[in-house]
């Protein structure tokens, strides 16, 4: 969102939270000044099903005057009156658009300056707006405890009708984001437009999951979650729904979830509807090699490599099933888990790379990921160098338990120094280390400096950091743009082998980062 939005809300929120002007509310709901045009209504809505879920369609009438100041209202939040009658503490109420969940659950609320009694349902952040049209708006009504005896588990219940008008008939305040257009409208079951379920969404996702043999924990990245979601899912998805001709809900615009906390949990996901369950039942057979294939292909086993470095001691989760915040995955139309489906030869299976080209280091020392507490991230991030021509390769140092705190090495408690794998020959093409310890506010440089001729190493000496200065520290290669870093760290898949001694040096731990942005480089 943008500083000007931003500021907007604020505003809208403070006008909001100040008490309005006397003359504003009359006493009827919603209890404050909502008597401008709005161009959003529901005019029929249906019962779908005898179970509490009654679903309307957004209609989106833009207004005749395109001056108004409201020709171009979003739809923020919608509110209802609710019948005094109604036990709100025993009824929960969930609401849906074109099938999943709102990023907020409706809740109920004494509005400001209504009379004793009065209570208003409450649907917010709603993030609808005149593309929304033909939107499918569902709540679902059901009972805290079953058999509660006042729970509105009906329109009939829930709803305050105005006067004359039947049972069941709501009135909804339809409000947007300025809290200045606001409509108040009647929404009344028609029974007559025929029933046509919700969107019933249909989800594949995908999840690294960390085994005991894990170096370090893999984070995921926004640009590697999207990657995966347009390369694996997505295009794997379409064309098989195209090849079989499974009929999709036209409803759902197909999407996939890459927000950073999705990426930081490392859940990629892509979710669409089909027209029916049978549709999806086209795609079945399908899904279940879909994901055995994944299951491995998606941690590099079918490369030379046989495991992708930042995956090493991860085995890969590939499931289809409904909509749901991973692992909590209800069905689908279409059900399969690779954890499951798959024979048990590939589901074993842990990432496990074949490291006979890792000549490194030369010297002798216990190279066992996590012997020490001093390991690092799973990637390398790039910014730039001290000149055009420069760019900085930068690993972050990670610090976590040992697997044996009570072993020599799983003792240590100094990051001493720390070396990495590159090319000996390339050696003019490293202008520098840079090394930012936690706290730092900029880099600190120091000149490159290489073990012995054939060693292919770097040494970045003298570090001595306590686990707090190297939790998070970056320790970064400045070299020249017109090396790659395939080539400069030789063992390719843009990943460079970093290890980190302790003050004996016997104890020097080994871990691949990966430069995550070169990698999706000329691939997205
Ligand atoms: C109170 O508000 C309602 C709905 O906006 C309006 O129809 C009615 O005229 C108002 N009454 C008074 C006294 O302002
Ligand atoms: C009502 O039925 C629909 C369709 O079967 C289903 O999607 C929904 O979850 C049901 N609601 C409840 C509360 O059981
Ligand atoms: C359209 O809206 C503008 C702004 O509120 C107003 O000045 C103008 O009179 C309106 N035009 C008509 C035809 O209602
Ligand atoms: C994306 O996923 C996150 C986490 O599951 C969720 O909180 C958020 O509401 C989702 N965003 C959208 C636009 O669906
Ligand atoms: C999708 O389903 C609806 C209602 O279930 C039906 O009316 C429509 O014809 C179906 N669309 C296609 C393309 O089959
Ligand atoms: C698993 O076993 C099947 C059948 O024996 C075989 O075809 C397949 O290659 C095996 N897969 C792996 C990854 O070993
Ligand atoms: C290296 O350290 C690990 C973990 O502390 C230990 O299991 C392993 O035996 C050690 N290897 C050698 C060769 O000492
Ligand atoms: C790390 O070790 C400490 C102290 O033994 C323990 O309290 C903590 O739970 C461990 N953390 C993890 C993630 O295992
Ligand atoms: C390292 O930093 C991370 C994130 O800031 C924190 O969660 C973790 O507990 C820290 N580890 C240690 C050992 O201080």
């Amino acid at each position: 969102m943008n500083h000007a939005a931003v500021a907007a809300l604020l505003i809208a929120a403070a006008f909001a939270a100040a008490p309005l002007p006397s003359g504003a509310q009359n006493g009827t709901f919603p209890f404050f000044k909502c008597n401008a045009k709005t161009p959003y209504n529901f005019p029929g809505v249906s019962r779908s099903y005898n179970n509490g879920t009654y679903c309307g369609t957004l209609v989106v009438t833009p207004l005749k005057n395109a001056s108004d100041p409201c020709a171009n209202a979003d739809l923020r939040k919608i509110e209802v009156n609710i019948n005094p009658a109604c036990d709100v503490k025993n009824t929960i109420v969930k609401a849906t658009i074109n099938g999943v969940p709102t990023a907020v659950s409706p809740s109920f609320f004494v509005p400001a300056g209504a009379p004793e009694g009065s209570y208003a349902l409450r649907l917010t952040q709603l993030g609808l707006d005149q593309g929304n049209d033909g939107d499918n708006i569902c709540i679902t009504l059901s009972a805290k405890t079953p058999g509660a005896a006042n729970a509105c588990t009906k329109l009939e219940s829930l709803c305050q009708a105005p006067p004359g008008a039947p049972p069941g008939t709501c009135v909804a305040a339809l409000v947007d984001t300025t809290l200045r257009c606001c409509a108040v409208t009647e929404v009344r079951p028609t029974g007559v437009t025929p029933a046509r379920p919700p969107p019933r969404l249909t989800c594949f996702y995908m999840h690294p999951r960390a085994t005991p043999a894990a170096g370090t924990p893999f984070k995921g990245e926004v640009k590697g979650c999207q990657w995966a979601a347009d390369n694996m899912l997505k295009s794997a998805v379409l064309a098989e729904i195209a090849a079989v001709g499974a009929v999709m809900d036209e409803r759902v615009t197909p999407f996939s979830n890459c927000s950073e906390e999705n990426a930081v949990k490392s859940t990629t996901n892509f979710c669409w509807a089909f027209n029916s369950s049978a549709e999806g039942a086209k795609m079945q057979e399908w899904a279940v090699n879909l994901v055995t294939k994944l299951r491995l292909e998606a941690i590099g086993y079918e490369t030379k490599y046989k495991c992708s470095p930042w995956l090493i001691g991860h085995q890969m989760d590939v499931i289809f099933g409904g909509y749901g915040i991973y692992p909590d995955i209800p069905p689908g139309d279409i059900n399969a888990d690779a954890n499951k489906d798959a024979p048990t030869n590939v589901s074993s299976i842990v990432c496990t790379p074949d490291l006979s080209t890792l000549n490194y280091p030369k010297c002798t020392c216990n190279t066992t990921m996590r012997n020490t507490r001093f390991g690092v991230q799973n990637w390398v991030y790039t910014y730039p160098g001290r000149k055009p021509t420069t760019t900085l390769y930068c690993f972050t140092v990670d610090v976590f338990n040992a697997t044996d705190p009570t072993s020599p090495c799983g003792r240590t408690d100094t990051l001493f120094k720390a070396e990495i794998w590159g090319d000996d020959k390339q050696r003019q093409k490293l202008k520098g280390i840079a090394i930012q310890p936690v706290g730092a506010k900029n880099f600190i440089y120091r000149s490159p400096s290489w073990g012995a001729p054939g060693d292919q190493t770097i040494k970045v000496s003298q570090l001595n950091w306590t686990p707090q200065q190297a939790n998070g520290s970056k320790i970064c290669l400045e070299l020249d743009s017109n090396t790659d870093i395939d080539s400069f760290c030789m063992f390719g898949l843009k990943t460079c082998w970093i290890n980190f001694f302790d003050e004996s040096l016997a104890c020097c731990p080994l871990y691949p980062s990966t430069a995550v942005d070169k990698l999706f480089e000329g691939i997205v």
